[in-house]
This record gives structure tokens, sequence and C-alpha cells, in this order.
């Protein structure tokens, strides 16, 4: 596994996250082992949300931190808040509330990173300014950072907010890659010429903000995954080729390829098969070539104009 220089250097994080979303159903053995496998494959970055499993996903997290207390100190925390029940909901007390629930289901007394989960559309940002300010004060959050977020919603923010906001968390998969594919259609009239995030890779690169791709297997929203899905046949084709001249497995490849991008990428797998944990560990300490990147590209029906 290889690492990376995040908030400048404050954490030295896994280049693969690992997504806790699907948690909530590990009893005791089965969440230690998650945990403990994860860390013996170098993933030391884990990313959850107050409302994964209703609370239950952090909570199975922290039943692993109270059984084994010499963990918390090996790996870093993520989480997100500001979705309310049928509303997003970035007020003050509403930021300050979530956090005190995360803290509390983890049983920790620090959170290391902590994202705005989806651009609230009331948000006044004076309140969320005032939010991060007291968090960071009285030790509860050391960084911040957005997800599903565009350049010029980060911007706003970030003009009254005083921590830089240094990671944005977006979907894309091989198969969810209009933020790549738009990219090299600028200008034409194919459909990937559509900008519909604002160029936010080349904003991110700019920034030295790290995009970290969720659900980097899956297609559509949730529709499960492409790898072995005949709808994405001649895709699956071609990852399994190139996944066999670096001796990785096609799950490997799938992420090899998201790794390969330029960027500061750092995917957040949500698998919890420990096999499939360990074939990404092993393929995100390789590199696939460019030709095999735009191979696979192409594969996934993405056009070259
Ligand atoms: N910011 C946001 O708005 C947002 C939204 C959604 C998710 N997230 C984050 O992103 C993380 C990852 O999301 P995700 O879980 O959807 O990601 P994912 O890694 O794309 O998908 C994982 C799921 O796909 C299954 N899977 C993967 N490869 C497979 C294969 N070859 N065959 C069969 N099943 C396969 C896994 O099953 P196994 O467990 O059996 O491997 C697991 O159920 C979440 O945990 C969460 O932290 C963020």
């Amino acid at each position: 596994m290889k690492y990376i220089s995040m908030f400048s250097g404050g954490i030295r994080a896994s280049q693969v996250a690992l997504g806790c979303m699907r948690i909530a159903n590990l009893n005791e053995k089965e969440a230690d082992r998650y945990v403990l496998n994860a860390l013996e494959n170098g993933y030391n970055y884990f990313d959850h949300a107050d409302i994964y499993g209703g609370g239950k996903c952090e909570e199975v997290f922290g039943g692993v931190l109270r059984r084994h207390r010499d963990l918390r100190d090996r790996l870093f925390i993520q989480t997100k808040c500001g979705i309310g029940r049928g509303m997003y909901d970035f007020s003050k007390e509403h930021i300050l509330t979530a956090v005190d629930g995360s803290l509390k289901r983890l049983g920790v007394e620090r959170i290391d990173v902590l994202l705005l989960h989806r651009p609230d559309l009331l948000m006044e940002p004076e309140e969320v300014a005032e939010a991060f300010d007291e968090l960071e004060k009285n030790g509860k959050v050391a960084f911040f950072g957005v997800s599903n977020h565009n350049p010029a919603q980060i911007e706003l923010l970030q003009k009254f907010v005083r921590q830089k906001l240094a990671v944005n968390q977006m979907q894309l998969s091989i198969t969810n890659a209009t933020m790549i594919s738009s990219g090299a259609n600028v200008n034409t009239g194919n459909g990937e010429a559509v900008d519909r995030d604002g160029y936010l890779r080349d904003y991110c690169r700019l920034k030295e903000i790290t995009i970290q791709p969720w659900s980097p297997l899956q297609h559509g929203f949730f529709d499960g995954p492409f790898l072995g899905n005949a709808k994405f046949e001649k895709l699956n084709e071609t990852i399994r080729d190139v996944a066999k001249n670096y001796g990785m497995t096609d799950t490997g490849a799938a992420i090899a390829w998201l790794l390969r991008l330029p960027d500061r990428m750092q995917p957040v797998v949500g698998s919890v098969n420990l096999q499939r944990l360990r074939e990404i560990s092993v393929a995100a300490d390789m590199s696939i070539s460019a030709s095999d990147w735009y191979r696979i590209y192409l594969a996934a029906g993405y056009p070259l104009p």
C-alpha cells in the first residue's frame, strides 16, 4: 500500500481508504477481523458518516476501538455530517450536534477529518465557519473537507472558512466517469462534453484538493458492481486482459485505473470482503500504463473525439 500526504502533511493516509457504509451488520468478531485485516493490508484511513446504518456503522466501528484500545492511534477516522431528515443542514447547531453524536458512537475524543456530506441549498457560510472554529478549538475535529461539492461551492465556503478544505469526496468509478470524460470532449457535440461538475478535476489539481472517489466499483447510483456484470461485457473483457498483464485481479485493476489518474486520488472502497481488500491493496502499489488506461476508458464506452 502506498501512502499519501494530506492536509499539508498533517495526515499520512493509505492511498486507498476504506468506506464503512456497509458494516452495520457485522458482528463483533467480523468487525474486529475487518479492521485488523485492513490495518495488516496497509489501510489506515476509514470513512464514515453519521447517517450510515442510521448511526450503526459508527457504533460497530467504535466497538472495535473499545475492544482494541491500541488501535486508535494507528488509524485515521473521517466522518461526514450535514444530511438531516428530509433536508440537508449545514447550520451551526446541526454540525455541532452531529459531531457530538459521531464522537459518542465512535467512542473517540477526536475526529481526524470532518466532511460536509452534500451541499446544503440554504447554507450560510458564516455559520459553517463558526462551527468549524469551535470544533477545531475544542479539539473535536482536526481537519475539514467536503463531499459532492463543485468548485464554486468550495470557493464560496473557503472564502469564509479559515481551515483549508483539502478533501472532496465524489462519486467516481470506471462506469461513472463523466468527471473524466468531459475533459476529453470540450467543445464537441458529444454528450460527454456536458460539464456536470464545474471541471472539478482541474480545480482540485489547482487547489491541491484530494478527490475521494466513492463507490469506485459500482455502476449507476448503487446499482451493483460493474465487474462480472453482463451489461458491461466489453469492459469486463478489457479489464480482465489488462489485469492479467500486471498480475492483478479485476477488482485490483478497477482501482488501479483510478489511481493512474495524475490527480490526488484516494478511492474509498466499500467492500467487507477481506480477499477483495487484499487484492486492492496489492494493486494500489502498481501502476498501469497510459495505453492500458485508455483501453479501459474506451471499453467503458467513452469517446475520444
Ligand atoms: N460521499 C457520499 O455521498 C458517499 C455516498 C456513498 C458512499 N460513500 C462512501 O464510499 C464508500 C464506498 O461505497 P460503496 O460501498 O458503494 O463502494 P464500492 O467499493 O464501489 O462497492 C462495494 C460493494 O460492491 C460489492 N462488490 C465489489 N466488487 C464486487 C465484485 N467483483 N463482485 C461482487 N460484489 C462486489 C461489495 O461486496 P463485498 O463486500 O462482498 O466485496 C460491496 O457490497 C462507502 O462505504 C462510503 O464510505 C460516500
